[in-house]
This record gives C-alpha cells, sequence and structure tokens, in this order.
C-alpha cells in the first residue's frame, strides 16, 4: 500500500503562549523549555468537520482520485460533539463519496492505527482506495482553568489517500492496559435504572508518566521494527514523531543517536494535535518539497490507553497542482 494524496487544514486562530500566562499561571518561557510549542491553532469560528472535509478535499485533489473512486473511509477522531453518526459518516456526503465509513479511537496513535487497517484492507482486496482522516479537538477536552494539559493541546486535521502499490513495509501496533495515566470522561444520560448522574471530567493527564511511558515504548517500537525489516536508524531518512513535546522526540533521537534534521517538528507552531500530529506534518512536508522519491520514512506515536504504534515506508513523490498548493 502507498500514499498517493496528503491534505491538513487548521485553525484561523493563533493562540501565543503570552496569550495563555494573560489568563493561567504560566509563561512563555516555561512552555517553551518543557515543551517546545510556541503557538498552538485553536477552533473558534470553524467545527471540527469542516477543518477534516477541507483536509480530505486537499488529499482527494492531490491524488488525483475522483470522490467516487474512494471505496473506504476511515476516520481517526477521539470525541467530538457528535457521538453518533460518525465523523466519516457527517464528512462523506459533501465530499462527494459513497461508500463505507468508520472512525477509530487509537488515541494519538490513531492515524497509524488507520493506516494499519487499510493496509490489511488493500492487501485483501477489501478495498482499494482508501481516504483516512485524522481529526482532533483535543482542546475541547481540557479544563481551560488547569495549565497542566491546557497549554499543550491544540486543533487540526490531517488526511490521506491510499492505494495498491509499493510504499509500506510493516507496522507495528501496541496495547498495554494504563487508563489512569491520561482520560477524558464524558457525561451520558441518566436512565430510570442508572440514576447516578456521572459529570464529565475533563482531561487528566499524569505528564511525568505519561512522559516516560511514551519515550519507553516508543524506543521499543523503533528499534523492533527497524530490527525486524533489517535496517540501521542511519538508513531511514526522516522520522516522522508524534507532536507532543520536543523533549520526548529528542529522547528518541539521542537514543538512535542521529541528527535533529532528520527529526522534523511542527509542535514548536502547532501544539499537540493528537492522532492529526503526524499527518499534518506529512502534507506539509510534501507539499515543501522536503520528502523526495524513495526517501524511507519511520512514523511513530504514543497515545491514552495506552498504545503506541510504528511504522515503515518508502515515500512516493506526490505533485501538486502549484494554484492549490497552500
Ligand atoms: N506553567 C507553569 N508551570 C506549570 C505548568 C504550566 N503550564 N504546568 C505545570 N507546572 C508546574 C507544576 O505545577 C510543577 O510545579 P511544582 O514544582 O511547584 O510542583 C512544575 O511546573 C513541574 O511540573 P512537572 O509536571 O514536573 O513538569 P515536567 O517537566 O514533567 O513537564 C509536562 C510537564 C510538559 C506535562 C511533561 O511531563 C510532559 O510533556 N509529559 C507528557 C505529556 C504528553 O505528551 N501528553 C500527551 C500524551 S498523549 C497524546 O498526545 C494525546
Amino acid at each position: 500500500m502507498k500514499i498517493i494524496g496528503t491534505g491538513s487544514a487548521l485553525p484561523e486562530k493563533v493562540v501565543t503562549n503570552d496569550m495563555l500566562a494573560g489568563f493561567l499561571e504560566t509563561s512563555d518561557s516555561w512552555i517553551r523549555t518543557r515543551t517546545g510549542i510556541e503557538t498552538r491553532r485553536l477552533l473558534s469560528t470553524e467545527t471540527l468537520s469542516e477543518l477534516a472535509m477541507t483536509a480530505a478535499m486537499k488529499a482527494l485533489e492531490s491524488s488525483k482520485m475522483k470522490p467516487e473512486d474512494i471505496d473506504y473511509i476511515i476516520c481517526s477522531n477521539v470525541a467530538n460533539s457528535y457521538v453518533t453518526p460518525s465523523l466519516s459518516s457527517i464528512i462523506m456526503g459533501p465530499l462527494g463519496c459513497k461508500c463505507p465509513c468508520t472512525d477509530i479511537n487509537g488515541a494519538c496513535v490513531g492515524f497509524i492505527y488507520a493506516l494499519d487497517i487499510a493496509d490489511a484492507f488493500v492487501k485483501t482486496g477489501k478495498a482499494k482506495n482508501i481516504l483516512i482522516v485524522a481529526a482532533e479537538e483535543p482542546s475541547r477536552f481540557c479544563n481551560w482553568h488547569e495549565r497542566e494539559t491546557s497549554v499543550l493541546f491544540a486543533d487540526g486535521a490531517g488526511a490521506v489517500v491510499v492505494t495498491e502499490g509499493e510504499g509500506f513495509r510493516d507496522f507495528i501496533v501496541t496495547g498495554d492496559t494504563h487508563t489512569d495515566v491520561l482520560y477524558y470522561k464524558r457525561q451520558m444520560e441518566v436512565t430510570p435504572y442508572d440514576r447516578v448522574e456521572e459529570k464529565t471530567q475533563p482531561l487528566v493527564m499524569q505528564g511525568r508518566e505519561v512522559f516516560k511511558l511514551a519515550v519507553r515504548s516508543c524506543i521499543k517500537d523503533v528499534d523492533t521494527i527497524l530490527e525486524r525489516n533489517g535496517l540501521t536508524g542511519k538508513e531511514i531518512d526522516m522520522y516522522l514523531l508524534h507532536q507532543a513535546n520536543k523533549r520526548i522526540n529528542d529522547s528518541i533521537r539521542e537514543h538512535l543517536g542521529e541528527p535533529e534534521a532528520k527529526f522534523p517538528l511542527n509542535m514548536t507552531k502547532y501544539g499537540n494535535t493528537s492522532s492529526a500530529s503526524i499527518p499534518i506534518l506529512m502534507d506539509e512536508l510534501s507539499r515543501e518539497g522536503v520528502l523526495k522519491d524513495g526517501m524511507k520514512l519511520l512514523l511513530s506515536a504514543f497515545g491514552g490507553g495506552f498504545v503506541t504504534g510504528a511504522a515503515i515506508l518508502d515515500w512516493s513523490a506526490i505533485e501538486y497542482d502549484k494554484e492549490n498548493n497552500e
């Protein structure tokens, strides 16, 4: 399976660390040094489904596929204002597609999980051309009176179109129960039989625990996938890692002993956009011409659960229509 189109969309509202320090007891220097984040984009006037639509349309356009060519849509989304219908159902009609569609929740690893599922569908002939959209609004899970979480998260959407062909070599997806280190609980309706009203619990995160789990498990995934594909870290041209915290990514890079240039970052300007972070980064690098034909890429991410995932692929350059290439 290979990627033949990419797209992304971000909210217009740019929020700086200083803006957050205007109402939270925090500072630009704390956020920069602890996380690498300088600004983030937050939904204000747009909706998540609009971002998902825009990212999907750009991916479709660059893939040169028509909406009717798509025979499966997978959206990666942790939560949005609709519990049902799925985000993939919501965007399918306006996109002009008519095919099976479903949402998955693989936390921040959702994009890699979606690719892994798509790869199995393509290999078995269940589907040929699949649209994957990772669209997330984690800023809406946070308690905005708490500095521990709200400064980290941001909103955005990234999308790819995949089809048959040489590209992905291997995937790893893992799960290990640590449900207490990162969770967000939503209130549901009270029934006549269950009158205990459980309130919404905005995002709870044990930051240090998440940090340690993330570094440990991503290093394990990266080492395992390199070894079983007979590759060394040096042979990877670029590492597209989940954009949660620069220090997490630096720890993985230091373990591999590889140069900073191979570890592009965009959490500096976009914050942590959960499962959308890797496809947004991929779309930007591809449109800028940084991702060149034949480059070996390694993707790796971690997320609440605790789940992780990694993939290795050989990149095929995508030609973008210059007028729409923004
Ligand atoms: N501004 C200023 N001070 C703060 C802030 C803030 N925004 N947040 C916490 N602090 C304070 C704490 O209260 C603490 O104060 P104290 O020493 O008086 O007790 C101090 O800063 C140090 O807090 P720590 O939690 O020890 O800081 P740490 O260096 O561990 O950094 C951080 C915290 C950035 C959250 C880090 O642990 C981290 O990045 N963890 C991983 C988070 C992550 O990746 N989350 C997403 C995971 S999954 C997904 O992507 C959805």
